[in-house]
């Protein structure tokens, strides 16, 4: 199979992460919660996997680390352990629904959200996120690229105007994390949200976030943390503080041996051997007489993703043609971002996206190129 899924969940993984899934099923015990060797040595790595995710991010402190199962709940930590009823919050268009489906409910609850318009390449203006800040402006909440598109969001520019409104910024770094250069210091962010299973290509089951010290988010779950057990409340340092329960033990071992490949090759050299494919596929397909490539290519920065559509054909099709009978693995309809597909008018027809890994070789690109010039010729 040729897998241009990685936007979904990265499937090639560097092969010492498996080796330390596997190792840690046989020999970890539950971080935190004990004084014996077993205990002990999970507790290590889980601090070890905190200390590394910091210096990949620019995180000051290793325990404002948390760990959560995914992005999502990452998101939800966040926005739900910020946003109180009376505040403002603004995102955009381009946003995933692990944003969206948040910021829906807390407008249930009394929470004010305004949403950057994205026009027919998938862009905002930065002029319209500005004019949208207002006294009670809590937050922008927004992702650093599209998942559909892979446009970048500029988030030092986005954190200078935040931060001179008195907002704090939440970043979704789903689509970047382990792929691009990302500095929470140097852009601003206040906290970073990010997924364990893409981009940073450790197992399913871990995310997190990052969180600037001085930035006080309220726990979504509370219960056992290994700490202060007498005490009726959560703890209030991080990361006991909102990682209430057994981690994610096994995964998060996973995760960081993958931590430890990505540091060696430096997250921007994964990113700009990605991109390479991504382009090389782009420039394969653009000119095909009958396909549409949807997103913003003249920016030096994006995610290596490019989505298209073939004539008027509904994307699941052809999707499931280039599985069927190409072996490519790509992912079409409405990729849980309803804002951007109705931007690019796309929402009956879908999107069929083809999305790149450091893994991944020119002779895949070049394949998935041959598929889509038959498939458009046909
Ligand atoms: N959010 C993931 C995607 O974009 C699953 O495909």
């Amino acid at each position: 199979m040729i897998y241009l899924d990685n936007a979904a969940t990265t499937l090639h993984k560097p092969p010492e992460v498996a080796e330390a899934v596997k190792n840690a099923i046989l020999t970890t015990g539950n971080a935190a919660r004990g004084a014996h060797g077993a205990s002990l040595s999970a507790s290590r790595m889980v601090f070890e996997t905190r200390s590394r995710l910091a210096e990949l991010f620019g995180c000051p402190r290793a325990d404002h680390v948390v760990f959560t199962a995914n992005s999502t709940e990452a998101l939800n930590i966040a926005v739900y352990g910020l946003i109180s009823a009376g505040d403002h919050v603004i995102s955009t268009d381009l946003e995933h629904n692990s944003v969206l489906r948040p910021l829906y409910d807390m407008q249930t609850r009394g929470a004010a959200v305004d949403f950057v318009r994205a026009d027919r390449r998938g862009n905002i203006r930065y002029e319209d996120m500005e004019a949208l800040f207002r006294p009670n402006t809590r937050a922008v909440v927004c992702t650093h690229a599209s998942n559909l598109t892979g446009n970048m969001l500029d988030i030092a520019r986005i954190g200078a105007m935040a931060h001179a409104h008195g907002a704090l910024l939440v970043i979704d770094a789903s689509q970047t994390a382990g792929a691009a250069l990302i500095d929470m210091q140097k852009m601003g962010i206040d906290v970073l949200c990010f997924t364990g299973h893409k981009g940073l290509m450790g197992p399913q089951g871990t995310g997190g976030l990052c969180i600037r010290p001085g930035v006080e988010l309220r726990p979504l779950l509370r219960g056992g943390t290994g700490v202060h057990s007498y005490d009726r409340e959560q703890p209030k340092e991080y990361p006991a503080r909102l990682e209430a329960g057994t981690l994610n033990g096994h995964g998060l071992a996973g995760l960081h041996a993958a931590l430890d490949f990505i540091l060696r090759q430096g997250a921007e050299s994964i990113g700009a051997r990605e991109r390479q494919l991504m382009r090389r596929f782009y420039e394969g397909v653009r000119s095909i007489p009958g396909v549409t490539v949807y997103g913003d290519f003249t920016a030096p920065e994006r995610a290596a993703i490019v989505t298209l559509n073939i004539r008027d054909y509904d994307s699941a099709e052809i999707a499931d043609i280039l599985a069927e009978d190409y072996g490519i693995a790509t992912r079409a309809g409405a990729h849980c971002a309803p804002r951007i597909h109705e931007a690019l008018g796309t929402v009956q027809q879908g999107a069929v996206r083809f999305s790149f890994s450091f893994f991944n070789t020119e002779e895949e690109a070049d394949a998935a190129v041959s598929a889509v010039r038959e498939l458009a010729e046909e």
